[in-house]
């Protein structure tokens, strides 16, 4: 099965795409991992690393590229959840010639519940363990609960380049939620609008039950 995740910064994409992976045991194709990972040889194409922590996104070409190259892995033969791609209606059109796509989770919630939780984000780097300040597990003093090593705020969560970020979403990736709908409607694919400014536990078991699996 091939699902897709869609939906603003901050609304619990990277969260909620773990918690699926982990119950139907397919692997997570994070876009922006992938180009993390990536950065040292794409920097010599354009300065990836800035373009990130500023919000910004990159070039089409490399993104399709890469994810279209993990895709292609042995890994992915059982299916693959994709987090983050596409983004753009170019690598829409691009991914629908590729692939074909069961299923896209579209999440939503309100701008001001969104940049509470970038704001409030904090990242164990070395495992990219993803937490929140409101998380009970980190304490007080913030530490990851398991190592109890101190934990990161990513660069582009200041809320100037969240804004930022929230504003090239509404500009660039929403219009893929019609072009999906459309999709969906001829029946190419399934799309399901989850609300998900309710806990995480809740968004988890709306999704597992559009799987057709209890959690
Ligand atoms: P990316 O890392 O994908 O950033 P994003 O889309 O802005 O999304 P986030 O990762 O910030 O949010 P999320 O939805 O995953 O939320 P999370 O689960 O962490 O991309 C970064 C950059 O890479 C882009 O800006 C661009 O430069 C580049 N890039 C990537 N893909 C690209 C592409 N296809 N094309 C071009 N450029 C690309 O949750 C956020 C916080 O909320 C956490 O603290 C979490 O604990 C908390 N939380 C989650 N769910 C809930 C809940 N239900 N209730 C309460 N708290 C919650
Ligand atoms: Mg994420």
């Amino acid at each position: 099965m091939n699902i897709i995740f869609i939906g603003p910064p901050g609304v619990g994409k990277g969260t909620q795409s773990l918690l699926i992976s982990k119950t139907i045991k397919i692997p997570i194709i994070s876009s922006s991992k992938i180009l993390k990972e990536n950065i040292n040889t794409l920097s010599t194409m354009q300065n990836v690393s800035k373009e990130i922590n500023d919000g910004k996104l990159i070039n089409d070409n490399i993104v399709t590229k890469l994810i279209f190259s993990q895709i292609e892995k042995k890994f992915c033969k059982p299916g693959f959840i994709l987090d983050g791609f596409p983004r753009t209606i170019i690598q829409a059109k691009e991914l629908k010639k590729f692939k074909k796509i069961d299923i896209i989770f579209y999440l939503f919630a309100k701008k001001n519940v969104l940049i509470d939780r970038l704001i409030g984000r904090r990242i164990h780097v070395p495992s990219g363990r993803v937490f929140n300040v409101n998380s009970f597990a980190i304490g007080e003093k913030q530490l990851d609960p398991l190592t109890k090593e101190p934990l990161s705020i990513r660069k582009d969560d200041s809320k100037k380049i969240v804004k930022k970020r929230l504003e090239i979403y509404n500009s660039l990736t929403k219009p893929l939620i019609e072009f999906y709908r459309t999709e969906s409607i001829r029946g190419t694919c399934k799309l399901y609008e989850i609300n998900a400014s309710k806990t995480i536990e809740h968004v988890k078991t709306e999704l597992l039950h559009h799987l057709n699996l209890n959690s």
